[in-house]
């Protein structure tokens, strides 16, 4: 059993564009549950999905907005906001589909892309297997959906496959539940002028097998398996 905590990586010591959800008791709490490896499956769907929410919440927050007046049933005028332009979400497949219900509940109808990477076995680099994408995706801001941010391999291969289409950095928001802070310095220093990171928790680091420590285990087999 290891005891290893979370990552040393003080706020100020963090990527300009990586921001975490605030850390708040209620949240360790929750990650708590979704850490246990007693959890059932039901409750890690449960939690997991409360976390999600919070951070597609947070991803929003990092979108531009307009200036927009508009006549309230009272008969005032009122000087708000509105969203600038249009989203789509792009989920890392599998586990990143887990946060496509997330994303929906918050934003109806929104046009969600997806992206299959998988390891090249002659090369051990990341492969693209499958992408598809909203025909106007360049148009768009990009949340991008990967629970989980371990060497950062499939999460850069991924943004790559967006510019390729068309999508400039500055409008790809990756969100992710744990971050370990290698991958999170391999993306960030590999993509400087992206929008943001959101991140819920940043761990203490990788094990040998890549896994996030002390991280979750396999995300899609928690979430997909019994
Ligand atoms: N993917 C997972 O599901 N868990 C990890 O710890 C790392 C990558």
């Amino acid at each position: 059993m290891t005891t290893a905590q979370t990552s040393q990586l003080t706020p100020a010591a963090l990527p300009p564009s990586v921001f975490t959800l605030p850390q708040t008791a209620q949240l360790e709490a929750l990650y708590t549950i979704i850490r246990d490896k007693t959890t059932s499956r039901g409750d890690f769907l449960f939690y997991s999905d409360r976390i999600i929410r919070l951070l597609v919440e947070e991803g929003l927050n990092h979108l531009p907005v307009v200036p927009k007046t508009i006549e309230t049933p009272t008969g005032s005028v009122y000087e708000g906001v509105g969203f600038e332009g249009k989203i789509c979400g792009v989920s890392i497949l599998r586990a990143g589909e887990a946060m496509e219900a997330g994303l929906r509940e918050v934003c109806r109808s929104v046009r969600i892309g997806k992206i299959l990477i998988q390891r090249d076995e002659e090369t051990a680099q990341p492969k693209l297997f499958y992408c598809k994408f909203p025909e106007d995706i360049a148009q768009r801001y990009v949340l991008l959906l990967d629970p989980m941010l371990a060497t950062g391999g499939s999460a850069i291969k991924a943004v790559e496959i967006l510019k390729e289409q068309g999508v400039p950095e500055e409008r790809i928001i990756f969100i992710n539940l744990i971050a370990a802070p290698e991958g999170l310095r391999r993306f960030c220093s590999k993509f400087p002028a992206l929008r943001v990171v959101i991140t819920g928790w940043i761990d203490k680091g990788l094990n040998e097998k890549a896994f996030i420590i002390p991280g979750l285990g396999d995300f899609g087999e928690r979430r997909y398996c019994e």
